[in-house]
């Protein structure tokens, strides 16, 4: 397709996107974030200020962000977060050795730049205040991020856009019938084709990105990951990379063999696989599955074997190859219990999602609309309970929130 027939595309998704996004009711926020819906490659992309206060330049953070003030744990609020799961603690499932993706030699990339965009993607539930909120703390602390947010409509059409001339990955992705799974892994497909940052909704920024990499590692990281479970695990729901690392590549591998192997063992299709027929999402499509398939990619690009020892007891970054590994306080600092000694905390996870439904995502697989109803009707009483007795916050579910 020509520049022009995108660009075009482009103006009508977004327009379609800005009548969504009036229509669905999600302006009652006090933040407004600008809206991108993105189409395509970069020059497919459009900004679209969403009304005439959005237009001014959005240069000026609202808050001083050169020296934040420091982060403290939330008192009195207990979080459940996961369980971490030691990294050879499950079988490995078996892997295909077959490559989906082209091999991109890694001083291809090397000199490039990040591309300064933040990806989200958005559920049928819609942003609430709280998301408001964190979506603004990203494009406060940097100011000409460029903000992309994709519906579960625009991602398929995304994917099938980028992956042309991938169709095996364009069918395992449209086959998937839970979201998370399919949020999981549309993650690393945008890592892939674009690059960028990619960001679950319920994270707020709270160092600019430009920071997140010291100066000595400027030049040889391709890709940023922080830890979630030191030793352990990378988390996923903050990943950033330039566009066509072979780790991300590598990773796409990985959850196409692991989500094929899942479904022979369930005797099942891609399509066929469920929340309850799958093992653990984490170990699938998650978190778990990332950061073994980094880890082997690592390997082998360097010719030796790096593992959990590697990535523990981590105080400041360490560059694998060109994979460069945060300490726990960066990403997952509630995780790693708030520590004081591994430098700045820069983005933090509030596990709004409770994705670990029955059906894996926000409104579950569409599977059973009734079903689906239910559950609404279940979350109303429960949100109506609970503002009745005005302490506990509404919950937001969203999905690609592992
Ligand atoms: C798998 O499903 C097919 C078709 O329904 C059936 O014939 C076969 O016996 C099943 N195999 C196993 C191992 O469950
Ligand atoms: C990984 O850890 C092993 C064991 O401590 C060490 O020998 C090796 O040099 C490390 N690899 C890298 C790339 O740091």
């Amino acid at each position: 397709m020509p520049r022009s027939s995108y660009y075009i595309l482009a103006l009508l998704l977004s327009s379609i996107a800005t009548f969504l996004w009036f229509s669905s009711g999600v302006r009652t926020a006090t933040t407004t974030p600008i809206l991108t819906l993105t189409y395509g490659s970069g020059s497919g992309s459009c900004t679209c200020p969403l009304n005439d206060a959005d237009l001014e330049p959005n240069t000026t953070p609202s808050s001083p962000v050169s020296n934040p003030s420091p982060l403290l744990p939330p008192q009195g609020i207990t979080i459940a977060t996961p369980e971490p799961i030691p990294l050879h603690s499950q079988p490995e499932p078996p892997q295909s050795q077959r490559y989906y993706l082209p091999y991109t030699p890694t001083h291809h990339l090397t000199g490039l730049p990040f591309p300064s965009k933040l990806w989200q993607k958005v559920g049928p539930n819609g942003i609430d205040q709280d998301r408001q909120k964190d979506i603004h703390s990203w494009t406060t602390t940097n100011p000409s991020l460029r903000h992309e947010l994709l519906t579960d409509g625009s991602a398929d059409q995304y994917v099938r856009d980028q992956f042309a001339k991938f169709p095996d990955i364009i069918h395992v992705y449209t086959d998937l019938a839970v979201p998370i799974l399919k949020a999981d892994f549309l993650r690393q497909l945008i890592l892939y084709a674009d690059g960028g940052v990619w960001s679950d909704l319920d994270v707020t920024c709270h160092q600019p990105i430009d920071s997140w990499i010291p100066a000595k590692y400027k030049d040889k990281a391709n890709l940023v990951v922080g830890l979630e479970f030191d030793g352990n695990q990378f988390a996923s729901w903050t990943v950033m990379a330039k566009p066509r690392a072979n780790h991300i590549a590598a990773a796409i591998d990985y959850i196409i063999d692991t989500l094929e192997y899942e479904a022979g063992l369930a005797n099942t299709t891609i399509s066929g696989l469920t929340m309850k027929t799958i093992s653990d999402v984490v170990l699938v499509t998650g978190p778990q599955a990332m950061t073994r398939a980094i880890l082997q990619s690592i390997s082998v690009e360097l010719g030796e074997k790096v593992d959990g020892g590697n990535v523990s007891n981590l105080q400041e970054p360490v560059l694998l190859h060109d994979v460069l590994v945060l300490p726990n306080a960066a990403f997952a600092a509630m995780q790693g219990g708030w520590p004081k000694d591994q430098g700045p905390y820069l983005v933090e996870h509030h596990y709004a999602g409770s994705w670990k439904n029955d059906q894996g995502g926000e409104s579950g697989g569409g599977s059973s609309g009734a079903q689906d109803q239910e559950e609404k009707e279940k979350e109303k009483e429960k949100e109506k309970a609970e503002s009745d007795d005005g302490a506990v916050k509404t919950e937001v579910r969203e999905d690609g929130d592992s």
